[in-house]
């Protein structure tokens, strides 16, 4: 937060208490802060920094943000901190964290300090790769370290330049952003950086490589629904409206004050002063400068209307995140579908349009093959639309977790297509994979939740799934978005060949009618709350699904393993006899995904050699087969709407999705934010 008003320190603890909430699942072990303790003695001038200012404040706890905002309350308390008093600029910076390099701890949270006197601080999303050099080349000049962090070479290294660069000088020798660039020359990594400093109060200094960041500009005296040119420092300080300035790892934490934003990119930095800003862009593309203590070229940006409601982010009626994101697939699956489904008239033929690959799906037809490449919820869902785009497209289609591809370095040609599915868009693993297939030649797809993100920048093309804010650490909402966004894709490929027309037709309608049977499945929201309360002790949960819904399996264990923290097993059903079969006992409770489709015959055989073993059976099948399904009537059933086969896994993981829910509260545990897991891992 950088503005320039008076206000007190309360509203200004209170925006950045507000901003690390917001971003809360991202990552929630501990947190920190830091304000300044007083006005500059000089605000006016307020960038040459006087020896008699005190050094910023800095609070650090582990735990999550309420443990931070009670410490620092606890604190104002002890040392009778005034929190009325004015600033006519002021400077904050604020992180919560997801542990990396060593345990949530005080020490180890951020801001990350250049040592006593606070004289530099630093908070980091991301990794720096080759910190233990440069930790030793600081130790052997005198530092030393309290953390065990990545992080903490990096405030270390600026205090180093610093005094390098003003040795026989006095202070100010070289300026903020001068002091910066050569610190990134160094670094090695992944990073998203704000840097704070005693020598230079009233100032800020982000800059990226890999991880996001985004500016977000709020001029108190305008209308802040309108985008606008964000000039560079020269005519920002003209327009003397006073203002606040937001950096952010992502628009959740800014939204409630300001929809203009600026995607910083890599490679650039960001230099807010007294209430202005000013960009500076380097050479090199990768982000690492090249030139030292150079002054870098300015830029100008023009800023963007950030694409986020309050309301979206808000839980509404709902307890938790989870929850609401279970209950709004009917209106996320519209809002993914909105404006890309063609009912055609008398004579026109139903299709999709999809513009952000129309210009390519020549290429993708003509690809050797796709390959699917994502982690997580977002793998599964790719796997769940694989068999409909080899059905419709004829092209085979592979499937990769994107670290194996990276691990592997496995083949990617140049005439394959490399489609990458990622909710956030900047999930590290999958990028990394990205910049292996832009290498390698391939044409790269990105299917995104997250306007202006790393994947949907660095790809050639791509499809949005705009399911809105997805806030949950445990993904539902993008999950089915994306099974509905890669069918029209698969629709898209399958061109209008007439030999499935009536197949593409019927794909078609079965998307119009997806958000109504969505709505229909929910409705077992009790039932499957009862079920929650028969397992609720089980050490184990094993889900067997095939075909369409293997995928089902996967994410269905998923869901359960993540947030309940109960072990549970995704297994193909035609890998059962295989190895699975062994753990088959009266007690060990199965989920068998049965619903009608090509495979169902199969599933019915699987049904009966679990019966025979004795298997304690939960059968999730098509409304009205309770019957063919659950041999007498021994086994528990959750009965679904039928639609179209390759739509089922949409319907299929909403009953799984709100058994994993259920059984979270009800074992007592956090849904919203499962141990030991972030919503967006920006690290590899
Ligand atoms: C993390 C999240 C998962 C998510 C995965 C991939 O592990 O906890 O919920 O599925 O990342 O994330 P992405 O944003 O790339 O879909």
């Amino acid at each position: 937060l950088n503005y320039n008003v008076s206000r007190e320190r309360r509203y200004i603890l209170q925006v950045l208490f507000n901003g690390l909430r917001r971003l809360e699942y991202r990552g929630y072990d501990s947190a920190g802060i830091s304000i300044d303790d007083s006005p500059p003695q000089s605000p006016v001038a307020a960038s040459s920094a006087s020896s008699n200012d005190p050094p910023p404040l800095v609070f650090r706890q582990e735990g999550n943000i309420e443990s931070l905002v009670k410490s620092v309350y606890q604190d104002v308390a002890a040392t009778e901190l005034n929190l009325e008093e004015s600033f006519s600029v002021h400077a904050g910076i604020a992180h919560t964290r997801w542990a990396t390099h060593g345990e949530p701890a005080p020490r180890n949270s951020h801001p990350q300090t250049s040592g006593d006197g606070n004289e530099f601080l630093v908070v980091h999303n991301g990794v720096i790769t080759n910190y233990e050099v440069l930790k030793e080349t600081l130790v052997r000049h005198g530092f030393t370290f309290e953390s065990e962090t990545d992080t903490e070479v990096i405030p270390k290294l600026a205090k180093f330049v610093f005094d390098k660069a003003n040795e026989g000088e006095g202070d100010q020798a070289v300026t903020f952003a001068q002091v910066v660039v050569e610190v990134l020359r160094h670094l090695e990594g992944a990073y998203a950086l704000i840097f704070k400093s005693r020598h230079y109060p009233n100032e800020l200094i982000a800059c990226k490589r890999g991880s996001p960041l985004l500016l977000g500009v709020k001029d108190l005296n305008e209308d802040t629904s309108s985008g606008s040119a964000l000039h560079d420092s020269k005519n920002l300080s003209k327009n003397g409206y006073p203002r606040e300035l937001f950096l952010s790892s992502d628009g959740s934490a800014i939204v409630e004050h300001t929809k203009k934003v600026l995607m910083i990119e890599d490679g650039e930095v960001v230099h807010l002063k007294d209430g202005s800003v000013s960009i500076l862009k380097f050479d090199n593309a990768k982000g690492r400068p090249s030139n030292s203590l150079d002054r870098p070229a300015s830029v100008q940006r023009a800023l963007s209307i950030l694409e986020m409601e309050v309301e979206q982010i808000n839980k509404g009626k709902y307890e938790h995140y989870m929850q609401k994101e279970i209950h709004e697939q009917p209106e996320s699956l519209t809002t993914t579908m909105r404006g890309r489904l063609i009912r055609g008239g008398s004579c026109k033929a139903k299709s999709v349009l999809l513009g952000g690959l129309k210009d390519h799906l020549k290429t993708i037809r003509r690809s050797r093959r796709i390959v699917f490449i994502g982690c997580g919820t977002s793998y599964n869902a790719a796997l769940a639309a694989r068999p409909i785009l080899e059905e419709l497209s004829g092209v085979p289609v592979t499937m990769e977790i994107a670290s194996d591809l990276s691990d592997r370095q496995g083949p990617i040609y140049r005439e394959d297509t490399a489609v990458f599915v990622s909710q956030s868009g900047e999930t590290a693993d999958t990028l990394h994979a990205l910049e292996y297939a832009l290498e390698n030649g391939a044409l790269c797809v990105g299917i995104t939740n997250t306007v202006g993100s790393a994947i949907a920048r660095t790809t050639h093309c791509g499809i949005h799934i705009n399911a809105g804010c997805e806030i949950g650490v445990a993904s539902t909402k993008a999950y089915t978005s994306q099974i509905v966004v890669m069918a029209m894709m698969a629709l898209a490929i399958g061109g209008d060949t007439m030999s499935k027309q009536a197949r593409r037709e019927a794909i078609i309608d079965g998307l119009f009618y997806l958000p109504n049977k969505v709505r229909e499945v929910l409705k077992l929201d009790q039932d499957m709350k009862d079920l929650a309360k028969l397992l609720i002790a089980e050490q184990s949960l094993l889900v067997f699904g095939r075909g369409y819904n293997y995928a089902t399996a996967l994410e269905g264990a998923l869901k359960v393993k993540e947030v309940s923290l109960m072990h549970s097993e995704g297994i193909l059903a035609g890998e059962m006899k295989h190895g699975p079969l062994a753990l088959v006992d009266e007690s060990l409770p199965i989920v068998v995904i049965a619903t009608r489709d090509a495979c169902f015959s199969k599933q019915q055989s699987v049904i009966q050699q679990l019966h025979a073993r004795k298997g304690r059976l939960i059968v999730m099948c098509s409304q009205g087969d309770a019957a063919s399904v659950c041999l007498g009537g021994s086994c528990r059933v959750i009965e679904v709407p039928q639609v179209e086969d390759c739509l089922q896994p949409v319907v299929n993981i909403v009953p799984l999705q709100l058994l994993a829910y259920h059984l979270t509260v009800l074992r007592g545990y956090n849904v919203d934010q499962p141990r030991n897991l972030a919503k967006s891992v920006t690290t590899q």
